[in-house]
C-alpha cells in the first residue's frame, strides 16, 4: 500500500431507519496517520456512519474498503479483528475487573496451574502496564477495578487496549464529552501519539475547539448527506457551523 492510498474508504453509503434517511450516498476516506473530525448537528448521521464502519450494522447500500480491499463487516468483533476499534464515552469496560483484565477482555492469555488452565493475571497486568507506559498513561496501580477510575482514566485504558491490539483505525465518538479539562487534554495528547504511530482516527465531537485542536480534516454531515469537507488548516469555525446548519 502506498502512502497516498486510503486506509479506509467508504463509497455511496446509505442507511435508512424506517422513514428516516440517516445516511444518503455518503463518501468518506481516512488515510494512515490522519485525524478526521466528523462534524454535524444532532441527528446528522455521524454515529450511524461510525457504526457502519465498526460493524455494528450493515449499510443498506454502498461499499467499504479497508487497506484497498472491499470488505463486509459481520459484527464488531469482525471489525476489531481487522484492526478497526471503536471507543465510546461510556465504553465497554468491565467495571468489576482491573485494568489489566480490561486490556485483555475477551482475549485473555492462559497459563496452567496444578495442571489446570487458568487466566494468566500476572502477565495481563505486566503487558497492560507496558502498553500504558508507552502511551505515558500515568496510572499508579493496575490492580484496581476500573470502576474506581475517572472518566478520563477509563478513556485512556480503552485507548491503551486498542493500541495493544494494533488498531489501524480508531473511531472515537465524543471521547472528550464528559471529561474535565485536564482529562480532555490528555485524550487529545493521546490522539496525537496514535497519529504519530500511523493510526487513522475518526473523531466525533460537538466541541469545535477540540475539532480544530485535534483534526487534520473536517468532514461535515448534514441530515445524512455529506455537506462538504475542509483541511483543518484552511477552515474557520464560522464556516464549519454554516456547513453544519446549511
Ligand atoms: N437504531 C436506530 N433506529 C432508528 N433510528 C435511528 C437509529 N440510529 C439512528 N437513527 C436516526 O438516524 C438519524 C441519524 O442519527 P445519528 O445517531 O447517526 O446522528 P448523530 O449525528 O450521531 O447525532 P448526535 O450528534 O445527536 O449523536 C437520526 O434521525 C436518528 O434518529
Ligand atoms: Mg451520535
Amino acid at each position: 500500500m502506498s502512502e497516498s492510498s486510503p486506509l479506509l474508504e467508504v463509497k455511496k453509503i446509505s442507511k435508512r431507519f424506517g422513514g428516516v434517511h440517516a445516511l444518503e450516498d455518503v463518501d468518506f476516506r481516512l488515510y494512515p496517520g490522519e485525524v478526521v473530525a466528523l462534524a454535524g448537528d444532532n441527528g446528522a448521521g455521524k454515529s450511524t456512519l461510525t457504526k457502519i464502519i465498526s460493524g455494528v450494522f450493515p449499510p443498506d447500500s454502498g461499499e467499504i474498503s479497508f487497506q484497498g480491499v472491499q470488505i463486509s463487516l459481520a459484527n464488531p468483533q469482525d471489525a476489531r479483528a481487522r484492526g478497526i476499534e471503536t471507543i465510546y464515552q461510556d465504553l465497554a469496560l468491565a467495571d468489576n475487573l482491573d485494568v489489566g483484565a480490561n486490556v485483555f477482555l475477551g482475549r485473555e492469555p492462559m497459563t496452567r496451574r496444578f495442571g489446570l488452565p487458568m487466566i494468566d493475571r500476572k502477565r495481563m497486568r505486566e503487558e497492560a502496564a507496558k502498553t500504558l507506559d508507552t502511551l505515558d498513561i500515568g496510572l499508579d496501580r493496575l490492580d484496581r477495578p476500573v470502576r474506581a477510575l475517572s472518566g478520563g482514566q477509563r478513556q485512556c485504558v480503552a485507548i491503551g487496549r486498542a493500541l495493544h491490539w494494533q488498531a489501524q483505525v480508531m473511531i472515537m465518538d465524543e471521547p472528550t464529552a464528559a471529561l474535565g479539562v485536564p482529562e480532555q487534554r490528555k485524550v487529545l495528547a493521546l490522539i496525537k501519539s496514535l497519529k504519530a504511530r500511523g493510526v487513522g482516527i475518526v473523531f466525533i465531537s460537538h466541541n469545535l475547539h477540540d475539532i480544530f485542536a485535534a483534526s487534520d480534516r473536517i468532514v461535515v454531515l448534514r441530515r445524512g448527506i455529506n455537506a462538504g469537507e475542509r483541511a483543518t488548516v484552511d477552515a474557520n469555525p464560522d464556516e464549519i457551523v454554516r456547513m453544519m446548519v446549511g
